[in-house]
């Protein structure tokens, strides 16, 4: 097998990337790519993995493909370094799961902890589609056609790289060794591993309002630190405020640097100041928020421009995507192949096969 450095990873197109999928995962998918330790790099844009729970919509997740696109590039995805691709167009990925689906139990899938907690949030209790239920396993499938070794995703998908492994594990023992196991790699910065909605909520969702967006427009990511959640106990600005919990910190543990002190608010030189005069008393929300909306417009403007000049070239996107989806067929066609020799259901290829068959019929 071979010992090659291979990252996949991807997003759903529900809807434009937010400034948590930024420090939970494509902040760090761009420092990898430019680190150059890694041989290949597969992004996935997962348009059959958004069906399984939008079956009727899917023109919600076709217009949601080159929004996802225009957001990588935005952020410094390189094509020339990484491959864009797009899952439905790599039919080689749905042939795999269907192998798949018989090393898994369903009572297993029912046990997924993100399966679950998704289950509820969409209220499908009595009525889940088969489809949904299964996408571990197609994920698995996305993981394994592209013999990634490293998973560079969020906490939330740790169950799904879990998954996965079990079933190369499976496959690998019943079949002989063939699939790569993956390691997942979750941020290493405690702030970036779930950001919270402006309002505190555990979770962003558009449904909520409660995401800023990458591409978001200046006053309207000020409005949204403005009412971001804070400590609801810190009433005057003497009073110590709390910073557990405290949104506006959360935020700025994921975003601001010590540069940004210098350039907006060179009271302090670094956030530990700024949070040790905030418990402390004296630091009122206002110039919290001040300088968080200052940090984030800093960070947002160079993407949003960005944005702007990709989308004076929509048909460039797709060129991108398409050549990206096109390399990622041929990975995984390699892989089914592989699958299926291992499996010894390659039955045109396989001419011990005829041979065994023959000398069965002509003792
Ligand atoms: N499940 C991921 C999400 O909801 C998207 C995804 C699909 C993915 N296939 C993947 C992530 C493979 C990592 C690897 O965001």
């Amino acid at each position: 097998m071979s010992e090659k450095k291979i990252i996949l990873t991807g997003d759903r197109p529900t809807g434009r990337l937010h400034v948590g999928h930024y420090v939970g995962s494509l902040r760090r998918r761009v420092e990898l790519q430019n680190s150059g330790e890694f041989d290949k790099i597969f992004i996935m844009i997962a348009d059959a993995q958004a069906l399984t729970d939008n079956a009727e919509n899917p023109e919600k997740v076709r217009q949601n493909i080159v929004e996802v696109a225009l957001d990588y590039l935005s952020v410094g995805i390189d094509p020339s370094k990484s491959n864009i691709l797009i899952q439905s167009m790599i039919p080689e990925l749905t042939e795999l799961s269907f192998y798949y689906m018989n090393l898994v139990t369903v009572a297993r899938l029912q046990r997924n902890p993100t399966v679950k907690s998704e289950i509820k949030m969409r209220n499908f209790e009595a009525s889940i589609p088969v489809g949904f239920m299964c996408y571990p396993i197609s994920q698995a499938a996305d993981i394994t056609a592209f013999k990634a070794t490293t998973v560079p995703v969020g906490e939330d998908q740790e169950p799904m790289i879990e998954q996965t492994r079990e079933i190369v594990r499976k496959f690998n023992s019943v079949y002989g060794d063939t699939l790569i196991e993956p390691d997942i790699m979750l941020p290493t910065d405690e702030s970036c591993l779930r950001l919270p909605g402006t309002d505190g909520k555990a979770k962003m969702s558009k449904s909520l309002g409660n995401c800023i967006y990458l591409s978001e427009e200046p006053e309207d990511i000020e409005k949204k630190v403005k009412s971001m959640y804070t400590d609801p106990t810190h009433l005057k600005v003497s009073d110590p405020g709390k910073l557990e919990g405290n949104t506006v910190f959360t935020y700025l543990d994921a975003f601001a640097k010590d540069e940004h002190f210098a350039e907006f608010f060179p009271d302090y030189k670094n956030l530990q100041e700024m949070k040790d005069h905030y418990t402390r008393g004296g630091l009122g929300d206002m110039k919290v928020k001040k300088f968080l909306n200052n940090v984030l417009q800093a960070t947002l403007e160079p993407i949003r421009a960005k944005r702007h000049e990709y989308e004076k070239d929509i048909p460039y996107v797709y060129e991108v995507l398409k050549k990206g989806t096109d390399a990622a067929r041929e990975v995984a066609a390699e892989t089914l192949h592989d699958v299926k020799e291992s499996m010894k259901i390659n039955y045109f290829d396989d001419a011990a096969l005829i041979k065994e068959q023959m000398e069965k019929y002509n003792k």
